[in-house]
């Protein structure tokens, strides 16, 4: 059985006549199941478009309008102080399955780090751009320690671990970034890739969160790793066997060895 891609609402679809001249994101887009078409029906849709050589993501249209562009090969922006996010990990040059890739940044920091990663995400357009973005990177090396794949990483991991389409497995640490619940007052200072993963995620569900956090830990690899808010309580009932804080968000760490079930 193969792995069908998710394409979820709102639909997204590649915007004509600029894909049109381009073959390997109408192989891309064909594979992963994004429509193309040649024109929008409602200006407010997200959709994919290719500007200036370079695809993005677009919310709307005139000066309200939000547009997302993924360039793997820009340098890095490395925080003062040491990164909890490396130390959550528990080791160098690990393999990670990222069960949320969104906009691959976790999954590139990483790799950029030395680990080796499978990233999974279940938009397709997302995925269009994460595995375009792919294909850019200039340092082989880098390029060599990810893969992007659409699935629905709740469901299907199982599946693609039989049919060995992931890279890198057996994995040592399965890493988890769900959206976070939604605050009460939004900053208007939100990102605009973030506003716009809020738009193609849609609604924040506890259920999505658990359904990923229990897929991760029946994995069996050494620990799963999940961010969450600094005050949010663990995903589901399930106490994490460890804790590392970091000055916007915290990696709670579930090893394989301690039932953390409370
Ligand atoms: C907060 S974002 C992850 C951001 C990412 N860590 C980064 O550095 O860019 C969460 C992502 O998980 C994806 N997601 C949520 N549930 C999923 C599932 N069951 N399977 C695959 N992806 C999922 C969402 O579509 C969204 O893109």
């Amino acid at each position: 059985m193969t792995v069908q891609c998710v394409n979820n609402s709102p639909s997204v679809a590649l915007l004509l006549p600029d894909a049109a001249a381009n073959p390997l994101l109408q192989r891309l887009a064909q594979q992963l199941r994004v429509p193309i078409i040649s024109q929008l029906t409602d200006a407010g849709d997200v959709h994919l478009r290719v500007h200036k050589g370079k695809l993005q993501l677009v919310q709307g249209v005139g000066k309200t309008r939000r547009i997302a562009q993924l360039n793997f090969n820009q340098s890095r922006h490395r925080a003062a102080g040491p990164d909890p996010l490396l130390k959550a990990m528990g080791g160098a040059g690990r393999s990670v399955l990222d069960l949320t890739a969104g906009w691959g940044q976790d999954a590139l920091h990483l790799a950029r780090d030395g680990f080796k990663v499978c990233a999974i995400e279940r938009h397709s357009s997302l995925v269009l751009m994460l595995q375009t973005a792919h294909q850019q990177i200039e340092d082989c090396v880098l390029h060599q320690r990810l893969q992007f794949v659409c699935a629905d990483a709740a469901k299907d991991v199982p599946i693609l671990l039989a049919e060995k389409q992931l890279l890198f497995s057996p994995f040592d640490v399965i890493y988890l970034d769900p959206m976070f619940p939604p605050k009460q007052r939004q900053s208007a200072a939100v990102k605009q890739p973030v506003v716009l993963l809020q738009a193609l995620s849609g609604a924040y569900s506890d259920a999505e969160d658990l359904r990923l956090l229990k897929q991760a830990r029946s994995l069996k690899a050494q620990r799963v790793v999940v961010k969450r808010p600094l005050k949010a309580a663990p995903i589901g009932c399930f106490a994490p066997s460890g804790t590392i804080k970091g000055k916007l968000v915290r990696f709670d760490i579930y090893t394989a060895n301690l039932d953390n079930e409370a």
